[in-house]
């Protein structure tokens, strides 16, 4: 796949050096989306810095989480190769899924997510699903569901209304949304039932902001930005738009 060659300009991500897996790459949206439905709506691959990840999960924990993390499904919505599901798996949640689209990011993410458990570094179970993330049913008990920018609108707002009918059905429904480079943040912002907790830029650490600068400075169409933050956003689900 173009983007995951050294010919395209792939450099591996400390990150992947550290722990032997295959998380980077840049894979533009054009180059994943032929046959795959709601394929148009993909932005991109690229892995998530891992210093905004925990950035953005320290945030969310400082948002006085209606349950134990422990109680928690963490869910990846365009999961990629990943990179986000195993450093959530570093932490303690109920279970942590994925849903990808792409196939071979999918089977890619599995092979991680098993380097992972074998090297004892899973604290919690994982499942990688490779389906549309529109179509995903929210899971049962409070969730945390994550997006790295992985769609445009017309795929978020679907999304969106199924699981908020969902939850306006359910007594005692929990949804948080952390949303990383949040370029259609309006279609959250439209959406009744949620409460945004946080906006603001997530740094990257100087690391991660080097290895970024680096690899989006081999890109071969230059057509992505390397900024030292991502601009984030943290929702919870309400209800209160719907039910007042
Ligand atoms: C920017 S990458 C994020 C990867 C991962 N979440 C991470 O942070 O490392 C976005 C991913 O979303 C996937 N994607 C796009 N549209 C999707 C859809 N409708 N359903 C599932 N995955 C989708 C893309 O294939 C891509 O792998």
């Amino acid at each position: 796949m173009p983007g995951l060659a050294i010919k395209d300009g792939l450099i591996r991500h400390p990150f992947d050096l550290e722990f032997g897996v295959r998380t980077s790459g840049l894979v533009a949206g054009r180059n994943l989306a032929p046959g795959l439905r709601n394929g148009r709506y993909m932005t991109a691959y690229y892995a998530v810095a891992p210093s905004v990840f925990q950035g953005i999960l320290a945030r969310w924990r400082s948002c006085h989480a209606v349950a134990p993390l422990d109680a928690y499904t963490f869910i990846d919505l365009g999961a990629g190769m990943g990179r986000a599901m195993l450093l959530a798996a570093n932490y303690p949640f109920r279970k942590v899924i994925g849903v990808e689209l792409h196939p071979t990011l999918a089977r890619i993410g599995r092979k991680n997510l098993a380097l992972w458990r074998a090297a004892g570094r899973a604290l919690a179970p994982t499942r990688m699903y490779c389906r549309d993330a529109a179509t995903l049913s929210l899971p049962s008990g409070p969730c945390v569901a994550f997006l790295f920018n992985p769609f445009t609108a017309p795929v978020l707002r679907r999304l969106l209304r199924a699981w908020s009918q969902t939850l306006s059905e359910q007594r005692h429904g929990q949804l948080d949304i952390l949303y990383v480079n949040n370029e259609r943040e309006q279609v959250l912002k439209c959406q009744p039932g949620f409460e945004r907790l946080f906006a603001g830029r997530i740094r990257r650490s100087h690391e991660d902001a080097e290895a970024d600068r680096n690899i989006l400075t081999h890109q071969p169409d230059g057509e992505y930005l390397a900024m030292n933050w991502e601009d984030c956003s943290i929702y919870r689900w309400t209800g209160k738009r719907i039910t007042d």
